[in-house]
């Protein structure tokens, strides 16, 4: 375990009963297997581009992760039951492109890696668990969701057919019903107290912003005011006009859309997805409106459901993601430090492939602002 990381998770308590955590266990590793399992050989290869990962190194990685900070204490150390697994597997230390030349082990043998890890946490979870024992199960349960999520963009990124099947369903919203609400000025917490369960380092600690008055979008950008953005004189005369998103295409006069593997005409009325934050920002320029920052957005969500309607995407906002005050690093000293880097924007909300025990108002999403591959949407606000 790093020196550099302080103790602080032994804080984050309240933690979920050891039944609940081996019930959110069994659910995401069943996602995994599920998707690795049915896998083809042509499937297991995927083209050598940044926002891809080789499926097999997926399925080692998540597994090496879990095992190194559940049964390892974080110490390479302690061995691992899979031979040379700090080499091949963690993502600190091999490099994006090596994972496409280095030799792995095969699908069985990953797969037979990953039940003997997760069986021996969920015998840990038969019998009550203390807080550090909680923290590093939950860390490494909501780390497998995101890899989970990151299987769905992936497949969707390369049209195969959905993965696994989604948490909840598409948000359909209603139509011609986008108003503006109106917030005050307002003093309110940011970031996340002690006591509030489990959180990530980028949360610490909770701290008082005065927020001036604005006014946010009830409801997310939509196809049809993106097309409309699009199609417009204004983008048009543009020297590099706003290019539609790759999974859009023109059929005669008809846009369609590519949901997974299937080519769908265009839904005007359903939340615009697959938007890099700066052609949203281009999309904002183009109507004079701006982006909410991470607090506005996180006040909005926070309000009851039926006030505001949900994208079911994780949203771009304005602020660069960044440390609040009382930052340090957790004992995965990589999950926020090296992304404080200027380059990545905060997103909130959460996917369809987003379980809801990532779905919390407090949780900071973060991607680069150019990527538009992850299930990512906005809505605006005001000048
Ligand atoms: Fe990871």
């Amino acid at each position: 375990m790093s020196e550099s990381s302080s103790n602080d998770y032994l804080l984050y308590a309240p933690h979920p009963p050891a039944s609940t955590l081996a019930l959110w266990l069994e659910e995401s590793n069943r996602i995994t297997r599920q998707i690795l399992s049915n896998i083809s050989i042509a499937d297991q290869v995927v083209p050598q581009i940044n926002i891809l990962n080789p499926p097999l190194w997926e399925l080692g990685h998540l597994t090496w992760f879990h095992e190194f900070w559940v049964h390892r204490d974080g110490q390479e150390s302690k061995p691992s039951s899979m031979q040379n697994a700090d080499y091949l597997f963690n993502s600190s230390e091999m490099a994006h492109q090596d994972r496409w030349s280095t030799p792995m082990p095969s699908l069985d043998n990953l797969l037979e890696y990953n039940h003997s890890v997760i069986e021996s946490t969920q015998e840990l979870l038969r019998a009550p668990i203390d807080n550090k024992a909680a923290y590093f199960i939950q860390l490494a349960i909501l780390h497998q969701d995101m890899h989970n999520e990151a299987f769905a963009y992936m497949w969707q990124t390369m049209g195969r057919s959905i993965p696994f099947t989604p948490f909840t369903e598409e948000s359909k919203l209603e139509t011609n019903t986008q108003t503006w609400i109106h917030f005050p000025k307002s003093t309110i917490q940011a970031g996340s107290e002690q006591g509030s369960g489990f959180i990530f380092d980028n949360q610490k600690w909770a701290y008082s912003i005065d927020l001036p008055a604005f006014d946010i979008a009830s409801s997310p950008v939509t196809n049809g005011d993106y097309l409309s953005f699009l199609e417009s004189p204004s983008n048009l005369a543009q020297s590099t006009p706003v290019a539609p998103p790759s999974h859009w295409k023109k059929d005669g006069a008809i846009w369609l859309e590519r949901i997974f593997n299937q080519w769908l005409p265009l839904n005007c009325a359903a939340a615009v997805r697959h938007i890099s934050y700066l052609d949203a920002q281009r999309f904002c320029e183009h109507h004079q409106v701006r982006l909410p920052n991470e607090h506005e957005l996180g006040l909005l969500m926070s309000q009851k459901q039926g006030a505001w309607q949900s994208s079911n995407l994780w949203e771009w906002t304005s602020s660069t993601f960044a440390p609040f005050p009382g930052f340090s690093s957790d004992p995965y000293i990589d999950y926020s430090q090296p992304w404080f880097d200027g380059s990545h924007q905060v997103l909130k909300g959460g996917s369809s492939f987003t379980p809801d025990r990532l779905r919390r108002v407090a949780f900071r999403n973060f991607y680069q602002g150019q990527r538009s591959d992850h299930f990512c949407g906005f809505r605006t606000c005001l000048l």
